[in-house]
C-alpha cells in the first residue's frame, strides 16, 4: 500500500465530511492512542452494559461456534485489544482446527499489542496483525490463504456506526471477498428501553464526551488544526425513526477555525452541528435479512444474553 496516497485519501475524505452538509466526521478519527484509551474506560463505565453482555456470550457460545463453522482461520475486524476474544480463542483451540489469527484494526499500537498478547497466550496459532482500514482494505483478506473455512468477526457492536449505506456497503464487500462456506460473526446491540441506552452514550463520569470530544483534537493535532474544542456541547439523543443514538458536537458560539493540513477553513454558525458517530441498535432479524441480501445463509445462529440486550448472529456465505 503507497502510504503517500492513503494518507492523501484520508485526508480528502476528512475535508469531504467537514464540508458537506449535515457535517460529519469519520470514525477513525475517534481512535488515536488517547481515543483508544478512553474507548477501553468506556467499556468499564457502568453505564455501558454492551462489553460485559457481550464477554459472557461469548464465553457461553465460543464451543459451539468453533464447532459449527470448524474455521481454521478467524478474522477480527476493529479488533482493538482482543481482549474478549481470548475466550473465543481458546474454545478454538480446544476444538483443535484453527492454525491462525488475523486481527485488523486502523489503530497501529493497538492491535499490535494485542497480537503480542495472544502470541503469548496462543503459542500454536499463528497470530498475523494487520494495520488496516475495513472500509477500504476488505479485497485484502482474498489474500489471507486459508486451509480451510474463515470466520471473520466483527465484535463491539461496531457495525451499528456505519450509517445505512455504508452497512450496505460493507456487508457487500464482505460477501464479495468470502468463498462459499466461509463464515462472519457480527455483535450487534439490541433495540431496549431508551432510557439505557442513552445512560451507556452518556455516562456519569463523562467519558464518553471525552471520547468523542477527543476526535476534535486528534484532527486539530494531525492537521495543525485550531478548532476551539471548548467551544463544542456534547449532544447525545436518541433517534427513535432510525433507531439509532445520534452522537454530536454543536457549536456555542460562531467560530472560524483553520486546519492548515488540509487548506481548510472552516466557518460554524452559532448551533451548527457536526454529527461525530451514530450507534444503531437492531433487532437481529433486520441484520439477518440485510446479510441474506449481501450472499449470507443468516439462519445459522443467534446467541444473545437472557435480556436480549446484545447478540451474535452467525451467518454462511452461500
Ligand atoms: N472489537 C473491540 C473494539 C471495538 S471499538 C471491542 O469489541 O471492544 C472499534 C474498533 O474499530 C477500534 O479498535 C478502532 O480502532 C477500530 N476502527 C474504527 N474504524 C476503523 C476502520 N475504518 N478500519 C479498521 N478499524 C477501525
Ligand atoms: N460500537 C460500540 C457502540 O456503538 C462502541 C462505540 C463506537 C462507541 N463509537 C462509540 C461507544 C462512541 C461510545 C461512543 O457502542
Amino acid at each position: 500500500m503507497d502510504v503517500t496516497r492513503q494518507l492523501d485519501e484520508t485526508a480528502r475524505e476528512l475535508r469531504d465530511a467537514l464540508t458537506r452538509l449535515p457535517r460529519t466526521l469519520p470514525p477513525r478519527w475517534l481512535y488515536d492512542d488517547r481515543g483508544s484509551e478512553l474507548f477501553s474506560r468506556i467499556t468499564g463505565v457502568p453505564e455501558y452494559y454492551q462489553t460485559e453482555t457481550e464477554r459472557q456470550i461469548l464465553a457461553d457460545h465460543s464451543a459451539a461456534i468453533a464447532e459449527i463453522t470448524e474455521a481454521t482461520t478467524v478474522i477480527e475486524l476493529g479488533s482493538g485489544t482482543s481482549d474478549k476474544t481470548r475466550t473465543l480463542l481458546d474454545a478454538f483451540t480446544a476444538h483443535g482446527l484453527i492454525e491462525r489469527f488475523v486481527p485488523l484494526d486502523v489503530s497501529e499500537q493497538t492491535v499490535l499489542d494485542a497480537g503480542e498478547m495472544l502470541s503469548e497466550r496462543h503459542p500454536d496459532i499463528e497470530i498475523s496483525p494487520v494495520v488496516g482500514d475495513f472500509t477500504r482494505h476488505l479485497h485484502r483478506l482474498g489474500e489471507v490463504a486459508s486451509s480451510g473455512p474463515k470466520l471473520v468477526m466483527f465484535l463491539g457492536g461496531t457495525i451499528g456506526n456505519f450509517y445505512v449505506e455504508e452497512r450496505r456497503a460493507f456487508l457487500g464487500a464482505l460477501g464479495d471477498v468470502l468463498a462459499p462456506g466461509d463464515w462472519v460473526l457480527i455483535g450487534l446491540d439490541q433495540i431496549k428501553a431508551v432510557d439505557r441506552l442513552i445512560a451507556a452514550y452518556d455516562d456519569d463520569q463523562g467519558v464518553t464526551e471525552a471520547f468523542i470530544r477527543n476526535a476534535l483534537t486528534n484532527i486539530n493535532a494531525t492537521y495543525d488544526g485550531n478548532l476551539d474544542v471548548g467551544n463544542f456541547g456534547y449532544v447525545p439523543f436518541w433517534d427513535g425513526r432510525q433507531e439509532r443514538i445520534d452522537m454530536r458536537l454543536r457549536a456555542e458560539e460562531p467560530m472560524h477555525a483553520r486546519l492548515e493540513g488540509l487548506d481548510l477553513d472552516l466557518d460554524l454558525g452559532a448551533g451548527e452541528e457536526i454529527r461525530v458517530e451514530i450507534s444503531s441498535k437492531f433487532r437481529p432479524e433486520r441484520l439477518a435479512a440485510e446479510l441474506h441480501e449481501a450472499g449470507f445463509d443468516a439462519s445459522r445462529g443467534v446467541f444473545a444474553d437472557d435480556d436480549d440486550d446484545f447478540a451474535l448472529l452467525l451467518a454462511q456465505r452461500r
